[in-house]
């Protein structure tokens, strides 16, 4: 189920001081396993200082280009990033899984698109933004990007090259927090600079999508401004990388046992739990279940299944739609079970 893959590193470009590109190289019998639509993300698995650790990383890549890398910026006190930022190089190989994630948009038809991101937030949407321009000659994409400084500007010759290709169709509007330099806003991509930007390019507000990916907050408070600004629900996607600072509480569930049934890998698992403290997943890890997932923080959807019978509550949601919860899907990492039997489906993706 979670299935991890032994894949060779073939390139490492360093694209700032605290971030890098690493380059994939996937062998002939598993292009189809890992071929990926751009927005997407693979996690990665290592053994690091003696603790194991899974982290999903964006693609940055996009399959006409026919190599698979992701984009990773270092963390303050982040083992993995860290890891592959300082450790791992060329030709070492490391535990993969392929592709997932639905952060994506159809880039086969004519699209105006509208790409909000800041810091690392870059990564999928520099993906969606190659492939959007590459596949229809009608498309175009304007980028918002975010950073401190230009020396934390992560892919910034790729931009530019981008940029050159695709002079008519690509426009790129910076911000910097730290510094104030001529002909790039100052500060965060807020509320207050966007009114400026739409006042002066009212166009944008008329983007078939709007793909927003950054820390929690800036994701939330710009999908509340665009929302005032009659832009309808269907039309924006965002991507998180980390929860937003306000987390929904689960409420108190009794303190109840379960029988659990777990379906994995066309295999029915009885369990018997004694209580709800723990969540469906690590349930499931606990008795060597082979249940997968990436975040364990409701943001990747790596650990999405399907409840079959019974009930559970999910105490946040940041990847799954209104309407894969009503068709029943939840978040096996954030859900705690609410009723004596409970069956979970991990094989209905
Ligand atoms: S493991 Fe990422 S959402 Fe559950």
């Amino acid at each position: 189920m979670s299935k991890f893959y032994s894949i060779k590193i073939c390139a490492i470009k360093k694209l700032t001081d605290e971030a890098v590109e690493i380059s994939f190289d996937i062998p002939e019998n598993l292009t189809q396993v890992f071929s990926y639509k751009s927005g997407q993300y693979i996690t990665i698995q290592s053994v690091i200082k003696k603790e194991s650790i899974r982290r999903a990383y964006s693609i940055c890549s996009s399959m006409h280009e026919n190599k698979l890398a992701i984009g990773v910026k270092k963390v303050k006190n982040g083992k993995m990033s860290t890891w592959l930022n300082e450790i791992v190089k060329v030709g070492d190989t490391v535990d993969v899984m392929p592709p997932n994630g639905n952060f994506q948009i159809n880039s086969r038809s004519k699209n105006q698109s509208l790409g909000l991101c800041a810091g690392s937030g870059i990564t999928p949407i520099l993906s969606i933004l190659k492939d959007t321009l590459h596949n229809n000659d009608d498309s175009t994409f304007t980028l918002i990007y975010g950073n401190r400084s230009p020396e934390s500007e992560m892919f910034v010759g790729e931009l530019v090259a981008l940029k050159e290709k695709y002079i008519n169709r690509l426009q790129i509007i910076k911000f910097y927090s730290d510094l104030n330099i001529e002909e790039h806003f100052f500060g965060n991509i807020d509320e207050n600079n966007l009114l400026e930007i739409f006042a002066n390019k009212q166009e944008l507000l008329n983007s078939d999508n709007f793909l927003i990916c950054g820390p929690g907050n800036m994701i939330d408070n710009l999908n509340d401004f665009l929302i005032q600004k009659d832009i309808t629900k269907d039309k924006i996607i965002f991507e998180r990388f980390s929860s937003s600072n306000v987390d929904v509480e689960a409420s108190d569930v009794e303190n109840l046992a379960c029988d659990y049934t777990f379906i994995i890998d066309d295999e029915e698992y009885e369990i018997t739990e004694e209580n709800n403290k723990e969540s469906v997943l690590d349930i499931a890890l606990k008795n060597d279940l082979d249940a997968p997932y990436s975040c364990k923080g409701a943001v990747c959807s790596t650990c999405k299944a399907k409840l079959i019978s019974g009930e559970v509550e999910m105490s946040k949601n940041f990847s799954l739609s209104e309407s894969e919860v009503k068709e029943g899907y939840i978040l096996a990492c954030v859900s705690h079970h609410k009723t004596k039997n409970v069956t979970i489906d991990f094989d209905v993706f």
